[in-house]
C-alpha cells in the first residue's frame, strides 16, 4: 500500500495575546491510497487545523504534508475539501455552486450540468437546484457544499463535520452513500466527526487528538468488514471499538 497523504511532524503556532499558542504539535500521520480515516477529539484540539493545512489553505509553523510524495503548495483539484462552515458563494444559485469546480476543471457546459444534476439529485436539493444558498437551512446548505465537492471528482475527500448539521436520517443516507462511493471508487478519505459511532462506522482507522496542545493521541483499528450495515452498527464487536474510542476521546 502507498501513502496518499502524509502529516511530517506538523505544528501550528498561533499568536493568542502575545503570547504563542500550541494549535498542532509534531502531528504526523500516514493516511494510505484508498483508505477512509476519521478524526475525532474534543473541540479546539486542532482538528480542523490540520485539515486546513492538508487542503494547502493554511501553513504549518513547521513540518509538512506530503500528497502523492510531494509537498503541499495550496489548493489542488485532487483534494476535494468540506468545510466546517459551509462555504458556499452566496451569489450563486445551489446548481451555479456545484457547477463551480467544474467549471475551472473546463467542463463544457452541457456536461457540467449534467453532473450537478447528479449530484444535486444525490443530496436530495433537486427542488432547489435554482436557489440561493440564503434560502436554504443550515442542512440543505451542507448538503449543497457535499454535492459541490463530490462533483469535481476529486481522489482526496477532505472533510471537516460535512454531515453536522444534517437530522439522523439524512445523515444515515449520506454516510451510507459516501461509503458506496469511497469503495466504488477508492477515493482516500480524511473525515473529521464530533460522533464516535459515525467515526466508527465509517473508518478504517479512527484518529484520537488530544488537546493542549494539539495533538494526535492514539489511533484505534476498525477491523470490520465493509460494506457496513445497520447489523454491524449493532453487532458486539462495532459497540466494543465504539466504546474504546469514546474512552480514548472523554478520558483524557
Ligand atoms: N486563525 C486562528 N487564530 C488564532 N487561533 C486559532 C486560529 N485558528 C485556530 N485557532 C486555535 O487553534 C486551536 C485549534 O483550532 P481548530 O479549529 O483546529 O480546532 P478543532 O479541533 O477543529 O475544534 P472544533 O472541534 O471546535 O472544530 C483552537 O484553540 C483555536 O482557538
Ligand atoms: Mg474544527
Amino acid at each position: 500500500m502507498t501513502s496518499k497523504v502524509v502529516f511530517n511532524n506538523v505544528t501550528r503556532r498561533f499568536d493568542l495575546k502575545n503570547e504563542p499558542f500550541l494549535a498542532l504539535d509534531r502531528f504526523s500521520l500516514d493516511i494510505m491510497d484508498g483508505e477512509f480515516v476519521t478524526v475525532v477529539g474534543p473541540s479546539g484540539c486542532g482538528k480542523s487545523t490540520a485539515l486546513n493545512i492538508a487542503a494547502g489553505l493554511m501553513q504549518p509553523s513547521e513540518g509538512e504534508v506530503l500528497i502523492d510524495g510531494m509537498p503541499v503548495d495550496g489548493p489542488g483539484p485532487e483534494r476535494g475539501v468540506i468545510f466546517q462552515q459551509y462555504a458556499l458563494f452566496p451569489w450563486l444559485t445551489v446548481r451555479q455552486n456545484v457547477e463551480f469546480g467544474l467549471r475551472i476543471k473546463g467542463e463544457p457546459a452541457a456536461r457540467r450540468r449534467e453532473i450537478a444534476e447528479r449530484f444535486i439529485d444525490l443530496v436530495g436539493l433537486s427542488d432547489f437546484a435554482d436557489s440561493l444558498p440564503k434560502t436554504l437551512s443550515g442542512g440543505m446548505k451542507q448538503r449543497c457544499a457535499i454535492a459541490r465537492a463530490y462533483a469535481v471528482d476529486p481522489t482526496i475527500l477532505l472533510m471537516d463535520e460535512p454531515f453536522g448539521a444534517l437530522d439522523a436520517l439524512t445523515r444515515v443516507q449520506l454516510q451510507d452513500q459516501l461509503l458506496e462511493t469511497w469503495s466504488r471508487e477508492r477515493r482516500t478519505v480524511m473525515f473529521i466527526t464530533h460522533d464516535v459511532d459515525e467515526a466508527v462506522y465509517l473508518a478504517n482507522r479512527v484518529i484520537i487528538m488530544a488537546a493542549r496542545p494539539g495533538r494526535l493521541k492514539e489511533i484505534i483499528d476498525v477491523d470490520l468488514p465493509y460494506p457496513r450495515t445497520e447489523e454491524i452498527r449493532l453487532s458486539p464487536e462495532f459497540m466494543e471499538i465504539r466504546n474504546r474510542v469514546w474512552h480514548a476521546v472523554y478520558h483524557q
